[in-house]
């Protein structure tokens, strides 16, 4: 099977699959500067956090892309300008800012070099980056398979597949590998409000593979559960904090509580390049605030009378607590979290 992927370079250009447009149309934005790359995660032509944080080391190469070697003196304070830029287009994935740390560590390395040398090298290094995200997410699909029985349904939230990340995906990843391996799964995915990233991208993906996937609205979740139909719950995640607190699409928490209250083992799957051992907790993890209008609008109609005012947080944070494991690349992760991962000195 052809890898699936939402990003890619093509001679000075990011090639990025426009995620809004799914599932209507497959159709591919290409972007020649770092301003574009912003423009593209801000309005979420691409999002998912390891993405965004690819789509953003791709942003760097873009922004010293096109300097002549006299440009010298702008180089560095381009590759700041660009950086600072970037790292304000979406708050919450800590995936974008562990890749512009990335990029910014590899160009500390190069700064004496000729600047057509360190344009290649920053290039391979984001390049690096995106090829080594596919590989983490496999890792996480094998880790993540042997959790699954050889028949299961799964519920899952948002999209944490191949368009989120490098390819291949997280917890869709963990659902393509179980199948390779001859496993029958049927997943159950939200719908997500309010932009439908389940809905969308989540069931395309799927039903691209062929793999059964029966979609539902947020609220149905609970009747879902209660019936039987859903034997595991596997989300990805855009921001761990130390004790375990998961940040993850808007919904996520309330299937969490769900998922506890029917005794349904809730998992997480994520790159260590999402877990910030910098944070204590979930309660300090940045939620971005979304558009009103986001809300405001379902499927091109009003859906709020005008005037009315809406709530539209990005994300929520699931504690610790709800979250039975963590399906990372280096292995299965389980509680007491903080003991577990300095024990694996996690190092993304
Ligand atoms: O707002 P989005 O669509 O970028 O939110 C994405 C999610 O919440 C994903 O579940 C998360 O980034 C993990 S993607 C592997």
């Amino acid at each position: 099977m052809d890898e699936l992927q939402g990003i890619s370079w093509h001679d000075g250009r990011v090639r990025i699959l426009d995620q809004t447009r799914l599932p209507e149309e497959l159709v591919a934005l290409e972007i020649s500067d770092y301003q574009g790359i912003i423009r593209a995660i801000t309005g979420m032509n691409v999002r998912g956090a390891p993405a965004i944080g690819i789509a953003a080391a791709y942003g760097i190469v873009l922004a010293v892309w096109s300097l002549e070697e006299a440009d010298r003196p702008a180089f560095l304070q381009r590759v700041n300008q660009a950086s600072e830029a970037l790292a304000r287009s979406r708050p919450t994935a800590r995936n974008l800012f562990w890749a512009l740390e990335r990029m910014r560590a590899a160009l500390m390395k190069l700064l004496s070099r000729p600047l057509r040398e360190i344009k290649l090298a920053l290039l391979e290094e984001a390049q690096r980056l995106h090829a080594d995200d596919i590989e983490r997410c496999r890792a996480i699909g094998r880790f993540g398979a042997a959790l699954l029985p050889q028949t299961t349904s799964i519920m899952t939230h948002c999209n944490a597949g191949a368009f989120a990340t490098g390819g291949f995906g997280t917890a869709l990843g963990v659902i393509r590998t179980a199948v390779s391996q001859g496993k029958k799964v049927q997943v159950y995915a939200c719908e997500t409000r309010p932009l439908l990233q389940g809905s969308r991208i989540t069931a395309w993906e799927l039903a691209e593979e062929e793999i059964p996937v029966t979609v539902l609205c947020d609220s149905m979740a609970a009747y879902a559960m209660a019936r039987g139909l859903v034997q595991m719950v596997i989300v990805g995640a855009d921001r761990i904090a130390r004790n375990g607190d998961a940040a993850n699409k808007i919904g996520t928490y309330g299937l969490a509580i769900l998922a506890r209250h029917h005794r349904i083992p809730f998992y997480v799957a994520a790159p260590l390049s999402t877990f910030d051992l910098e944070i204590r907790s979930g309660d300090h993890i940045t939620i971005e605030q979304r558009a009103a209008a986001e809300v405001e609008l379902c499927g091109g109609m009003r859906a709020v009378p005008e005037g009315v005012p809406v709530l539209n947080p990005s994300f929520d944070v699931t504690p610790a607590k709800l979250i039975d494991a963590f399906i990372t690349e280096k292995g299965i992760i389980r509680p007491p979290f903080e003991e577990s991962l300095t024990s694996l000195q996690v190092k993304a």
